[in-house]
């Protein structure tokens, strides 16, 4: 089991904080944890535990970068550090400070169809506002603009399902080769092949194989096993039930997201069968 080194151990083994060589910058809620959690099967990953939002919050940021090396697991020399923080993928000020960084990274985005990850965005905020309380609208209340009858571009989990408009910003950046889109329906469906293509794109040895991941009918999700004693399922928070939402505005959304998901196929060179 990888998890925190004792100092003996640090002192033994050479083990260092290195920077993340890769970085899972998004999308929120297309399985972003699954991802890392998977990834960090591989005996050549390791993965920072929590969300460290440092290219995205500017306190974390005026911290500097040795804050953010701190903040990073202990490792052996050979293995490669990764961090999630989904927020990256849409705030306007990350792309350039990775650059910054290193302009080597490698960065992964898992996106899922975009109408099913806005409901997963929904769903997760109405249970913060559930657990204070608080009453929230319907989705269909806040995606649909009263007026016009028109999609709510202002509403924060259509804008990020857009993803071609915040990859565009990403790519002043970074050449389209330096990234990779997993697909996040497929990871929970099927998870070996993609996890197999992000190994291939990391150039590391294929090492997660079918053993690592079964099938929990419980959880109705893929679950995790790292060797004969210790295996894991994510936590309860992943793999919500969402609310029915009305169909027409499902179908609104889709029809919305085409030219948008057209244009993102175009530019990644990764198809998907969204509607
Ligand atoms: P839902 O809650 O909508 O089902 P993120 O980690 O980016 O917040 O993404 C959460 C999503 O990861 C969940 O969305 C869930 O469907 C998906 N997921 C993918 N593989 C999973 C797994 N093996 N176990 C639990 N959730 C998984």
């Amino acid at each position: 089991r990888k998890g925190n080194a004792t100092k003996e151990q640090i002192r033994l083994h050479n083990l260092v904080q290195q920077l993340p060589r890769a970085i899972i910058i998004g999308v929120r809620k297309g399985g972003t944890r699954a991802l890392l959690e998977m990834l960090n099967l591989h005996p050549a990953v390791v993965k920072a535990s929590q969300e460290i939002h440092f290219f995205d919050n500017d306190q974390n940021y005026a911290r500097g970068i040795d804050w953010y090396r701190e903040k990073m697991p202990f490792s052996f020399p050979h293995q490669i550090t990764i961090e999630k923080s989904p927020a990256y993928f849409i705030t306007e000020e990350v792309p350039e400070r990775i650059f910054k960084m290193n302009s080597s990274i490698k960065l992964l985005i898992i996106v899922r169809e975009p109408t099913t990850r806005a409901v997963s965005d929904y769903t997760q905020v109405l249970e913060g506002k559930e657990r204070k309380n608080k009453t929230y609208h319907k989705f269909e209340k806040l995606a649909i603009d009263t007026n016009t009858c028109e999609v709510n571009t202002k509403y924060k989990a259509v804008r990020t399902s857009i993803y071609t408009k915040h990859l565009e910003r990403w790519l002043k950046y970074f050449p389209v080769e330096q990234f990779h889109i997993v697909d996040g329906d497929r990871l929970i469906t099927d998870p070996l092949p993609e996890l197999q293509l992000v190994e291939r794109f990391l150039n590391l040895p294929s090492r997660i194989s079918q053993y690592n991941l079964y099938f929990n009918a419980t959880r109705g999700f893929y679950c995790l096993r790292f060797n004969i004693v210790f295996n894991k399922c994510l936590a309860g928070s992943k793999g919500r039930i969402h609310p029915e939402v009305d169909p027409s505005v499902v179908t609104k959304l889709q029809k919305f997201f085409h030219p948008f998901n057209q244009k993102f196929y175009q530019i990644t060179g990764r198809t998907f069968s969204w509607p």
